[in-house]
């Protein structure tokens, strides 16, 4: 099967009231530990891939990786460009064999976002790709943008229904106070999503498919096993399970995960190298990296997102 968009996907989800996991990657250990938590559970798979992972791993290789991963686990797969900056990248990808891609205009102002979002969806519709939108901004770091507590800001109702019915994007993200990386919230800080402005997003665009982003949980087991085995990450703080279950439950189809992959991979070096410091075979740490990979990927399928037996 060749991959496929995400559009059957969110349908399914949104009846259905799970979402599917878009996981980034950026290597084979990675991507077969996700392949594989998928393949045993028969989840739907997003594999997404942001411009840093693109330019560390190259467009050839994620293809390759990616295409195996496809035929080895005969799941429906689709491939998807993480925050693209610019109509430059979407057309690449979209040239390059991606089915979905994100242009991020959420840094522009809402008539700037519009008009590029636009542009990317007309090409990339002609090409049978879907198109994701952001409006409102996460708090957090991707990359080398960074975007403080203060300059967060959620996403207007009013501007999420004239974004979608001006750019035709198939799907959204959203900004209900979740947030990019490890450290989501203060230490002390009750965690806090904006349920309401979901709420209201989706009643007014019916059965259209919501995105998040900065979902992490921030498993508290790895950052346990990464700071017992010499690394300093105290207050690594992320989304409550409970509400991203409650997400998923409601009009968010695609949850966005990365830093947990990122402190699965972590721990599992981190630990294997403390318990054999004098070893340095990449296959042996790896091991359990990939592992650690595989065990927390079939538990979000299985225990927060809800797609599993649904590919
Ligand atoms: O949302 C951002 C993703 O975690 C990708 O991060 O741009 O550092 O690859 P990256
Ligand atoms: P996390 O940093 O919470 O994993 O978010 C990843 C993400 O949103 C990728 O686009
Ligand atoms: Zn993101």
């Amino acid at each position: 099967m060749p991959f496929v968009t995400t559009a059957e996907m969110f349908k399914k989800a949104y009846a259905g009231g799970y979402a599917v996991g878009a996981f980034n990657v950026n290597n084979m250990e990675i991507i077969q530990g996700i392949a594989d938590a998928a393949a045993e559970t028969r989840a739907p798979l997003i594999l997404q891939v942001s411009a840093g992972a693109r330019k560390y791993a190259r467009h050839a290789y994620l293809m390759k990786l990616i295409e195996a991963a496809e035929a080895d686990t005969g799941l429906p797969v689709a491939i998807h460009l993480d925050h693209g900056e610019d109509f430059e990248i979407c057309k690449s990808c979209i040239d390059g064999g991606f089915t979905s891609v994100m242009i991020d205009g959420s840094k522009y102002p809402l008539a700037e976002n519009i008009e590029l979002s636009r542009k990317v969806v007309e090409y990339a519709h002609s090409k049978g790709v879907v198109v994701e939108g952001e409006l409102g901004k996460l708090a957090g770091v991707e990359d080398n943008v960074s975007v403080s507590d203060e300059d967060a800001q959620f996403t207007s109702p009013d501007e999420a229904e004239e974004f979608v019915a001006k750019t035709g994007v198939d799907s959204l993200a959203i900004a209900i106070g979740t947030s990019h990386g490890a450290f989501k919230f203060k230490p002390g800080q009750k965690p806090r999503l904006r349920f309401d402005i979901l709420e209201e997003i989706s009643r007014r665009l019916p059965g259209f498919p919501i995105v998040l982003h900065g979902a992490s949980s921030v498993i508290p087991e790895f950052v346990e096993k990464i700071n017992a085995n010499g690394g300093a990450m105290p207050d690594a703080i992320g989304i409550p399970e409970d509400m991203l279950r409650q997400a998923a439950k409601m009009a968010v189809c695609k949850i966005n995960i990365d830093s947990d992959l990122r402190l699965a991979m972590t721990a599992g070096i981190r630990e294997y190298m403390t318990a054999h410091p004098a070893d340095f075979d990449p296959r042996k740490y790896l091991t359990p990296a990939r592992d650690y990979i595989k065990s927390l990927v079939a538990r979000k399928i299985t225990e927060v997102l809800g797609c599993d037996g649904k590919a």
